[in-house]
Parts: structure tokens; sequence; C-alpha cells
């Protein structure tokens, strides 16, 4: 790696980036946090008049948006393709799509809840993940991994997320697998474990109570914003992380300390 020239910039101005879950609570301040720090992105998520709204309020242009399944395992080529031809190649993938069934009684969870979760958090991930690395090996420019666990991944889950936190858990696992295969290639592959944000996924089906316990609970005192996230994704991605990999970035205002 050769000496950086050093500027408070990210250095991600024209660079290609995929945003995946890009019209949720999260992705959605992803989205227009890459746009305002320059990239080019490919949104995808599954509503296109949500994703049309996101990239309205983006800076710059040339950004896409792609209504895409992305359990369906055999759309992940046609994406990638679309982005390196029409933003010019990938840089980054940030990868914030994942689903949460609540189940306040473990005994309510059936086998359709448990492959949802797992299938869509874990197994579209991980060929998701492996289809843009491909890409990012065949252009030899190296590249960024960001993914998405949460909390749960060390605490278990709050309010009926057991199965949920187990597919976190499996993120980051995953991640640090993914480090040691692509670091060879200059790909950085990196978690961010957000705690709790206020997000539709966080509100699903949430007690009060526990919302209210886990404001007091946080030591910085509010339940995070998307933005809080946003912007260590752009960081994930920038010139100053570029030695950073197999990560789990702890994002939870000091709900957790690790
Ligand atoms: N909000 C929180 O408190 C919190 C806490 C910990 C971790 N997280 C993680 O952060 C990430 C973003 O969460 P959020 O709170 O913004 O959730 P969200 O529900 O607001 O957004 C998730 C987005 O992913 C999209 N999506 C789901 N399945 C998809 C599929 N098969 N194909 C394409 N898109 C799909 C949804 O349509 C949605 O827009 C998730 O990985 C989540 O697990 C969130």
């Amino acid at each position: 790696m050769s000496e950086a020239k050093w500027s408070v910039g990210a250095g991600l101005e024209g660079r290609g980036v995929i945003i995946t879950g890009a019209s949720g609570g999260i992705g959605s301040a992803v989205t227009k946090a890459f746009a305002s720090a320059g990239a080019r992105i490919l949104a995808i998520d599954i509503n296109q008049e949500r994703i049309d709204t996101v990239l309205s309020d983006c800076d710059g242009d040339g950004h896409i948006g792609l209504v895409e399944d992305l359990n369906d395992l055999d759309s992940h080529e046609g994406i990638v393709e679309r982005a390196v031809r029409d933003l010019g190649g990938v840089f980054a993938l940030v990868h914030t799509a994942a689903v949460l069934r609540r189940a306040s009684n473990i005994d309510a969870v059936t086998e359709g809840d448990w492959d949802f979760q797992l299938d869509t958090n874990l197994k579209a991930t991980f060929f998701f993940s492996r289809t843009v690395a491909s890409e990012m090996i065949d252009a030899g420019q190296g590249g960024r991994i960001i993914l998405f666990s949460s909390q749960g991944w060390q605490t278990g889950g709050f309010g009926g997320s057991v199965v949920y936190a187990a597919s976190k858990g499996g993120i980051v696992t995953m991640s640090r697998g993914l480090a040691r295969t692509y670091g060879p290639h200059g790909i950085a592959v990196n978690t961010i474990a957000p705690g709790q944000i206020k997000t539709p996924m966080l509100l699903t089906d949430l007690d009060p109570a526990v919302y209210e316990r886990m404001t007091k609970d946080t030591p910085l005192g509010y339940v995070g914003e998307p933005e809080d996230i946003a912007g260590v994704a752009v960081f994930l991605a920038s010139d100053h992380a570029r030695y950073i990999s197999g990560a789990t970035i702890n994002v939870s205002g000091g709900f957790l300390m690790y």
C-alpha cells in the first residue's frame, strides 16, 4: 500500500457503491450519506416507490434504484453486472437488508419464521457478498464489504428475537471468514453491529416499556438515529479505514461496551 496523501475527505467521489435495504430506516440514511460523500449508488430494495423517494433526496446524479428480492439468488449476478455497466465498477457493498420477526413466546416460532430470517439475513448475505467479491477480484482494485449484525449477536436479542439474533451471530462469524478469504485481494470485510436504532424494524411489535428501558440503559441517553449508523458505514468505506478488516464495530451509544 502506497503512502497516503492525507485528506479529511472519504475518498469516495465517483466510486460505485451497492447499497441493499436502501429504502429501510438505516439503508436510506446510508444511501444519502454515500451520495453526500460523492459516491454513485446502486440502491436495492423491494419497493420501487420507496427507493425512488430515497434517491430523489440524494446529492449527485447517476444513481440507480432496482427492485430485487435478494432471496432470489439467481438475481445476484445481474445486479452486479448492472453496477459494473452503469456505475463503472463496484468499490463497496453496504448490505443492510434484513428481516426481523418477533415472537414473544418462543414456542410460537415456526420453521417458516426460522427459514425466512435465516434465508434473508444469512444465506442471501453470503451469496450476494460472494458475487460482489468475485467482481472486485476480477477488477483487481480491492474493495470494501460492509455487513450488518446487531447487538443481538452478543446479547442473544431482546423482545422475542432469538432467531434473528442467531442469524446476526452468523454474520459476525461469516464476515471474519470473508475477511480472511478476500483480504489477499485487497478487499476489507467489516460488520457494523448497531444497538437500538429508531427504524420500522426496531419499532415493529415492540413493547413501549422495552423502548423506555432501552433509552434508560443507553449511556448517551437516546435510542440511536439512522444517521448515527450511516456515518460509520461511510467511514468503513473511506480511505481512513483502509487497514480495518474483520472488525465488528459496536455502535450502540454505550448500551454495550466491547
Ligand atoms: N434498527 C435497529 O435497531 C437495528 C439494530 C441492530 C441491527 N440492525 C440491522 O440494521 C440493518 C438495517 O435495519 P433497519 O432497522 O434499517 O431495518 P428496516 O426494516 O427499516 O430496513 C430493512 C430493509 O431491507 C429490505 N429487505 C428485506 N428483505 C429484503 C430482500 N429479501 N431483498 C431486498 N431487500 C430486502 C426491506 O424492504 C427494508 O427496506 C439490518 O441488517 C438490521 O438487522 C438494526
